[in-house]
């Protein structure tokens, strides 16, 4: 229910109630230490206020120990309450649960481009089931945007370039209509780059599924875009050095040229197609030419979802998050 002037936006998500709290403690702290410096001003500005110009002059004072510690320790801790309280929000926030769902967004001037795993596409739309922790894999196709969801209480930017894909998770507590917002400027129809996401119950979710399936799965459209671009050639699963299968790649640790090992995760596997000579992997020539410009980011998305069907599902969450907690949130 909406008030005549709400002072907080709707609250859908787990996360919404804790960040509200916390918005409401800083603003607190802030309003009674404004209060107290002001109404410290003026009283002793009014109290002892030169009454006559024979008043004589004060005696100095030399401090007091026992008050400058006070007032410096006291806020201290209040400090630290906030720093131990923001970080804990920030690292759930950041953190998504084991098992979340994953979708897949692309922003681009000025659309939000959405792809379930399974093969339904949306646009400036998100279908979502209601009590299910929701992983967001962004990247942007031109310019920095930030995929922001008032009502959940959660923000990320999306960035373009070899850099990482975002991620943002959520997990919506009530079913509804809910703002979503691009709130980073990024030209001249910024303004324009919002939508709704649209939270319901399980069943009516699968019935939406359902409706909108037929499409191959991202791991479908991944295959055969994987063929298109040639990719096939040297990396048809099952191939032998020179070549390099990526069977059971995704989620397993990769050995480079000049002895660093990395976590064969997205972004990894992003960066191999964009920028190939950026890590070579130890025993094979740096032959692979890029793939930037030929294939868009939902693309790579798809890509992706391919060379991670190529292995086994049991070992897969772990390079999805590699610092992602057990269980969901209580
Ligand atoms: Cu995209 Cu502002």
């Amino acid at each position: 229910m909406q008030n005549a002037f709400p002072l907080f936006p709707e609250s859908a998500s787990t996360m919404s109630g804790q960040v509200d709290a916390l918005t409401f403690f800083l603003t607190l702290v802030s309003g009674l230490m404004t209060l107290l410096i002001f109404a410290t001003i003026t009283i002793l500005a009014i109290k002892y206020r030169r009454r006559s110009p024979n008043d004589p002059l004060p005696a100095p004072i030399h401090g007091s120990w026992l008050l400058e510690s006070t007032w410096s320790i006291v806020p201290f801790l209040v400090m630290l309450i906030m720093f131990a309280w923001g970080a804990r929000l920030f690292f759930d926030n950041y953190t998504p649960p084991v098992g979340a769902m994953e979708i897949f967004v692309v922003g681009k001037q000025w659309m939000w481009k959405v792809q379930h795993p399974e093969g339904q596409r949306e646009i400036n739309e998100l279908h979502i089931p209601v009590g299910r922790p929701i992983m967001l894999t962004m990247a942007s196709e031109d310019v920095i945007h930030s995929f922001f969801i008032p009502a959940f209480r959660v923000k990320h930017d999306v960035v373009p370039g070899v850099g990482r894909y975002s991620q943002l998770w959520f997990n919506a507590t009530k079913v509804g209509d809910y703002h979503l917002f691009c709130a980073e400027y990024c030209g001249n129809q910024h303004s324009g780059m919002t939508g709704w996401i649209h939270v319901m119950e399980p069943a009516d979710y699968q019935a939406w599924l359902s409706l909108h399936g037929g499409n191959a799965t991202m791991a479908q459209a991944g295959e055969t875009l994987f063929g298109q671009l040639g990719c096939a050639t040297c990396h048809a699963p099952g191939a032998t050095p020179p070549n390099l299968s990526l069977t059971n790649m995704y989620g397993h640790p990769v050995q480079l040229v000049g002895g660093a090992t990395v976590l064969a995760d997205e972004n990894y596997i992003r960066e191999s197609i964009i920028n190939p000579r950026a890590k070579v992997v130890l025993g094979y020539p740096p032959v692979m030419p890029t793939y930037q410009g030929q294939v868009t980011e939902e693309g790579v998305l798809q890509l992706i979802a391919y060379i991670k069907s190529l292995s086994r599902p049991s070992e897969r969450p772990a390079a999805n998050n590699a610092n992602a907690r057990e269980g969901t949130k209580k």
